[in-house]
């Protein structure tokens, strides 16, 4: 009998060790994958989607949207916020605009789509800048940033 209990005890020993040891080192990969995250959330608006979250769980492979956006210098033209400035229109509502594929295209040859109307106005508006082509950017990139703007 005492023997049993003896193995019993050792057996739960064994078990707090074990556990011990995997609880500390889950709480040090957590804080180790917590810190880019954290960084790419502070590029990202306030208000948390789902989508955003996405975004800053990929940050420590892909770029989010944001990165993206800010990287290809949009905002010198289209403002801080995409809000628009006297350089270029801001980027609001564009889904009344634009589906995903022609954003994308757009953003590859913006030229190609001068003969629509709202696009002409700008052209008179903003005379002294013009929409740089993107189609240097990965295609994947673009679509990314399509689909952000598409959500704003
Ligand atoms: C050099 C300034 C400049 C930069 C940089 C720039 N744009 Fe533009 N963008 C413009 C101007 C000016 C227009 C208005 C159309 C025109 O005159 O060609 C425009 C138009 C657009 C439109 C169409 C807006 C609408 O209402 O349909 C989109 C979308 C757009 N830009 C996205 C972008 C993105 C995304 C980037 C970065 C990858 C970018 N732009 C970088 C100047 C710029």
């Amino acid at each position: 009998m005492t023997k049993t209990q003896i193995w019993v005890a050792a057996f739960l020993g064994l078990f707090l060790i074990l556990f011990g040891i995997s609880y500390i080192t889950r709480v040090d990969n957590s804080s180790l994958t917590s810190s880019p995250g954290g960084d790419s959330g502070a590029m990202t608006p306030s208000g948390s989607s789902n989508a955003e979250n996405r975004n800053i769980e990929q940050a420590g492979k892909e770029l989010s949207a944001m990165a993206l956006i800010k990287n290809n210098g949009c905002l010198a033209c289209h403002g801080q916020d995409l809000k628009g400035s006297r350089l270029a229109p801001a980027l609001v509502n564009l889904k009344d605009n634009w589906s995903r594929d022609e954003l994308i295209a757009y953003l590859r040859n913006p030229s190609s789509f001068m003969d629509k109307d709202r696009l002409k106005s700008y052209k008179q508006k903003y005379s002294s800048t013009i929409m740089p082509s993107y189609s240097h950017i990965d295609i994947k990139d673009l679509g990314k940033i399509a689909d952000y703007l598409i959500r704003l």
